[in-house]
């Protein structure tokens, strides 16, 4: 069984949690276009969608699902998302696909954050998978020297703007052994948008696609 059809069966596996007449928190990425598919089977029993991306929200629309401004919401119920790294307490490396700041701000305001990965994104120790950061692009220069300074490999991740006309760096060789301090650390720097640690506010659930089934992990 092939990454993608883990990926569809963890996506699939997240309907269990909708409940009928509910907005849904939707991520971004390769698992998220498989969810967004499962989704649109039961279109007409939910309200509509928050999106963390406009390739989501294209996504979305494309299957009939109405989409509403993120601006409007200070709580939902459920967000279902992926991320590109994650350990056993539940804290995610996100942002491979560059929506860190509104995946972070829909997972801030869900109730409940469903994770669904294919088996890869376990991991022991949060670092292998470089971490991007969004910052704005006068903070370049000082960022990358400040995360050199922390033993840090900054690259500027090429041809690429944020939904918010920002910059991504992604910033390789951590070994991140205390995420919420990493996690405030960066942040705390100026010109930062978004670390994509999602420390602090970790998933609820992970649903991980497994060739047998699924396995699902609770906090
Ligand atoms: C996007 C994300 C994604 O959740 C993460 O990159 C995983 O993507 P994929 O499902 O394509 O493996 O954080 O910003």
């Amino acid at each position: 069984m092939n990454l993608n059809e883990l990926k569809k069966k963890a996506a699939w596996a997240a309907l269990d949690y909708i409940h009928p007449g509910t907005i849904i928190g939707v991520g971004t990425g390769t698992t998220i276009f498989y969810f967004i598919e499962a989704l649109s089977t039961i279109k007409n029993l939910i309200y509509g969608a928050v999106s963390s991306s406009n390739s989501s929200t294209v996504l979305l629309k494309k299957k009939g699902i109405e989409v509403f401004n993120l601006k409007n919401f200070s709580s939902l119920n459920i967000y279902v998302d992926s991320a590109d790294e994650i350990n056993s307490r539940m804290q995610m490396i996100k942002g491979g696909g560059g929506a860190l700041t509104r995946e972070k701000i829909i997972a801030k305001i869900a109730k409940k954050f469903i994770c669904i990965i294919d088996k890869t994104k376990k991991v022991d120790v949060l670092g292998k998978f470089p971490l991007p950061v969004e910052i704005i692009p006068m903070a370049f220069s000082y960022f990358l020297q400040e995360m050199v300074k922390i033993g840090g490999i900054p690259k500027y991740r090429k041809n690429f703007i944020t939904d918010n006309g920002n910059i991504i760096i992604d910033v390789y060789n951590l070994s991140i052994k205390d995420p919420i301090s990493m996690e405030k650390k960066i942040n705390s720097l100026p010109g930062v948008v978004t670390v994509g640690l999602f420390a602090s506010r970790s998933a609820d659930i992970i649903l991980i696609g497994k060739k047998n089934g699924i396995q699902t992990i609770k906090k």
